[in-house]
């Protein structure tokens, strides 16, 4: 009988540890391990690795942690002069030479259909990518835009391109890429989903549905890819600092949301997210989750008490609905 309260005792301490460690943890419990105890980023040195979006925010901060562990880079996004300037901070930072890195402008949403789009591009661009490297040992769907607008409010029109920017432009350019994959027998594929990806949160709907649908297209991926030797990490980022809220859909197509982050804000560096996103790579993670609290309190909730979640969640949402109708964008 000793034994059997010692062992309870033993569990329950287990539990309240892991619950301490959530509270003062800024991503999930394996990732929090895995930084302390698992493979460094240094370990991807030398690898080909595309990152779209990485013209700012976490896609550059990411860019600038690959390059510092001797990653060679396709930068991509459709800003082509602020990746020339990224490009030439990475040499300047003495992260290797010019030809490490290769600028190649492109747009999510020149995706190749059987429409043919006067700008049919995805395939044309992994081409150039495999002419210049002769592999790729990476690809990040990094890119995307986020969103103010509540639900009711919104027009059908930022649902539509709302999707067709964060969902289908990443699935098309992995499609892309996959033959390539497929013909190295091996590959990894990083997607930056969102903690709204995981569960649903007010003001963002259009947002949560594109981030949702990246986790069942990439989880099937990633399934149906194990004898390829293809690898799928999901990250899961809370509040970034970045340009998000400038560029953010609202209940407008025509509108961009204009708003800059200011520094007093509670979110991570986009610095801290990306050494966590190479920590993830470099250990082949299916999925992290990225974020300080409340929001990695939720998503364990979520995950683990889903009956309680969505019952805080009515309540909690409330709350935000009310700051986000008084303009106050705090939010992730
Ligand atoms: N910041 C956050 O709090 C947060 C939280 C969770 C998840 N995320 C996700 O993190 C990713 C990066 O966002 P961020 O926060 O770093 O915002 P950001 O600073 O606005 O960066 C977005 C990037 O996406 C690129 N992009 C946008 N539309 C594009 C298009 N049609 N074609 C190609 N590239 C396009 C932008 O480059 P161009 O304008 O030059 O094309 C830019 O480089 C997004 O997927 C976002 O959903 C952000
Ligand atoms: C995929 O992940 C497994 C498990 O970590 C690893 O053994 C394998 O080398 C990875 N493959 C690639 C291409 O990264």
């Amino acid at each position: 009988m000793d034994w059997l309260y010692f062992l309870i005792v033993c569990i329950i301490l287990f539990l309240v540890l892991q619950i301490i460690t959530i509270l003062r943890a800024d991503c999930d419990l394996a990732l929090t391990w895995i930084e302390k105890l698992g493979k460094s980023p240094d370990c991807l040195r030398d690898q080909v690795v595309w990152v779209t979006g990485a013209s700012s925010g976490i896609g550059e901060a990411l860019a600038v942690k690959l390059a510092s562990v001797g990653c060679r880079l396709v930068l991509s996004a459709r800003r082509e002069d602020k990746l020339q300037t990224l490009k030439q901070k990475l040499i300047d930072l003495g992260y290797g030479t010019p030809e490490n890195y290769l600028v190649l402008p492109l747009d999510l949403l020149a995706y190749d259909s059987h429409k043919k789009l006067p700008c049919d591009s995805h395939k044309g661009l992994v081409e150039t990518v495999l002419k210049y490297f002769k592999k790729i040992d990476c690809l990040v769907n990094n890119a995307g835009r986020s969103q103010r607008a509540v639900i009711s409010k919104t027009r059908f029109e930022v649902d539509q391109q709302m999707l067709a920017v964060n969902t289908l432009g990443p699935i098309s350019l992995t499609k892309a890429v996959l033959p390539v994959f497929i013909q190295q027998n091996f590959g990894q594929v990083v997607v930056t989903s969102s903690v709204a990806g995981k569960f649903g949160a007010p003001g963002l709907g259009s947002y949560c549905a594109s981030k949702h649908a990246l986790h069942g297209w990439f989880d099937s991926l990633r399934v149906e890819s194990v004898m390829y030797n293809i690898n799928v990490t999901m990250a899961c980022p809370g509040p970034v600092f970045s340009e998000a809220l400038i560029h953010a859909f609202t209940e407008d197509p025509d509108k961009k949301l204009g708003v800059t982050m200011k520094p007093e804000e509670k979110r991570m560096s986009a610095a801290r997210c990306a050494h966590l996103m190479a920590v993830a790579m470099a250990n082949n993670i299916d999925e992290v989750w990225i974020t300080g609290n409340p929001e990695l309190s939720f998503l364990y909730m979520n995950q683990y008490l889903p009956g309680i979640f969505h019952r805080l969640a009515k309540r909690f949402a409330q709350k935000r609905l009310k700051k986000i109708m008084e303009g106050s964008n705090n939010l992730h």
